[in-house]
């Protein structure tokens, strides 16, 4: 059996926040969520998170999908790992992967590649590294012309190995065995005064076992966050290569300012996303749609030919040709059908909004069945809930709601159904009906000259 253990005890000092930094985000998930994901899909599904510093919120945040354990104090990533000893002691005749929970971008090709090479060369440890210009601050790999022979850290490293360019990307493969077998010899007799797990590759070479190095070109996927300027260049990079991805596919971008599209989102051709614009969760967005400026859409289905203009909307569908904005909010589970026209300040919920109905202004429809061709008046309310439950509205074909109406759920308009402006709809209107809800008008002339008593003159000069 394969196992992977992933650290994420370290307390990331720089990063100066209450939370594990491996729970920081980069486009949309956090940093543990790229790593478990690379895992899974390089086929190692039997995971051990290493938790540590604010432990409890990598368990929330898991929600039991993985084991943790605990290391109650940070002593080194040799020691993390020790805590994984018993959960590795399962089954000791496979191979174990152990990755940090702050480095993103490694990827499930390059844990394959690795592990191929690690099986094929019959190695006891296989170090994943990189070559880097500015090499600072990572453990330096040293070779004999019998291959690798160690890791030394920057800390206790000397100024001819600090010139060394191939460095330790903190993920490797080992026989789970023989990695069991190192940890117990681990000491803490070096400038960090830590167990480092590093120091187990020399370890094994002591032992007479082959170790080795799957040398990577993507110099990205040893990328981690130490700091929150770390972070952000995580998030630059990440949201830069999704963009691409779209470019490649013939998505439009005039510019990128404020776009971010999170890895999932797929967009059709001939699509252009404006400025401002967030793509969130599984949205899918169609053809030659016009999203932006400033939308944020999560978890949508968006079909061809849509435009969204300073929209936020969530867990709805939106069929093809609709035109929505500026200034509307369409909340969860709302399905607005082909053709359909929302104009500034609506807010839709829960609803459904048939073919080519318009609600062009300053409107609320919530939790309501709406048919075609219906045309809503400004101001337009659903008062959908009474403090204790929520009912719904349902509004025939062809109906024309009169500025200012309130429908009073549950309540049923048929079809072509007119509402008078100002109407408050309580009980169901039957079809080609018109309801009207109005005191009769009464005009009060010469009311205001009365109320001030003849000094309407001296008014006007003021
Ligand atoms: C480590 C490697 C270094 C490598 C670098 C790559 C060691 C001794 N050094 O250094 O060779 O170039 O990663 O980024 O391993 N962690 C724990 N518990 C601890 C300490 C760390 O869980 O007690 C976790 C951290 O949360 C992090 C990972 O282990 O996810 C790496 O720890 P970090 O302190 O960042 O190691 P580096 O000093 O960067
Ligand atoms: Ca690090």
């Amino acid at each position: 059996m394969n196992f992977g253990v992933i650290l994420a005890g370290g307390k990331g000092k720089r990063m100066k926040a209450n939370r594990p930094k491996p729970l920081f985000e980069v486009l949309g998930s956090p940093m543990l969520e790229w790593v478990i994901r690379a895992c899974e899909n390089a086929d190692v599904k039997e995971l051990c998170v290493v938790k540590g510093f604010c432990g409890e919120q990598i368990d929330e945040y898991l929600g039991g999908r993985y084991e943790t354990v605990l290391q109650a104090e940070q002593k080194g990533t040799g020691h993390a790992v020790m805590q994984a000893a018993d959960f590795l002691a399962k089954d000791t005749t496979g191979n174990t992967l152990v990755l940090c929970g702050d480095a993103p971008f490694l990827d499930a090709e390059t844990i394959a590649q690795a592990k191929a090479q690690h099986e094929a060369e019959g190695n006891a440890v296989t170090v994943i590294t990189a070559k880097l210009d500015d090499p600072t601050g990572y453990g330096r790999i040293l070779r004999t012309e019998n291959g690798v022979a160690g890791i030394v850290e920057q800390k206790d490293a000397t100024d001819e190995q600090r010139a060394i360019c191939e460095i330790n990307s903190g993920a490797y493969w080992f026989k789970t065995a023989a990695l069991l077998d190192a940890l117990q010899s681990l000491d803490c007799e070096n400038a960090a005064g830590e167990y480092y797990l590093t120091d187990t590759v020399a370890i094994l070479l002591g032992k007479g076992e082959k170790a080795g190095a799957y040398c990577t070109e993507n110099t990205d996927v040893i990328l981690g966050a130490n700091s929150q300027r770390d972070l952000l260049e995580l998030n630059t990079i990440a949201r830069m290569r999704v963009i691409d991805k779209h470019l490649d596919n013939g998505v439009v971008f005039t510019c990128t300012d404020g776009i971010t599209i999170e890895p999932d989102v797929e967009i059709g051709a001939g699509t252009a996303i404006l400025a401002g614009t967030i793509l969130r969760g599984k949205t899918t967005i169609g053809e030659n749609c016009n999203i932006g400026p400033n939308c944020i859409i999560e978890d949508c289905t968006v079909e061809n030919g849509v435009q969204l203009n300073y929209v936020q909307a969530y867990k709805s569908t939106i069929e093809a040709n609709v035109k929505i904005g500026p200034f509307v909010h369409i909340r969860p589970n709302s399905h607005i059908k082909q053709g359909v026209k929302i104009g500034d300040f609506v807010e839709i919920k829960n609803s459904t909004i048939g073919e080519g109905t318009a609600v062009a202004h300053l409107t609320y429809v919530g939790d309501s069945d709406v048919g075609k061709k219906v045309n809503f008046g400004c101001g337009t309310v659903t008062v959908n809930y009474d403090g204790i439950i929520k009912s719904r509205c349902v509004i025939g074909d062809n109906c024309f709601i009169g500025c200012n109406t309130n429908l009073v759920a549950p309540v049923k308009l048929g079809k072509y159904v007119y509402t008078a402006a100002g109407t408050t709809v309580t009980k169901d209107v039957p079809d080609y009906s018109l309801a009207i809800d109005r005191g009769a008008m009464t005009v009060k002339e010469g009311y205001s000259l009365k109320k001030f008593s003849g000094k309407i003159e001296y008014k006007d000069k003021k």
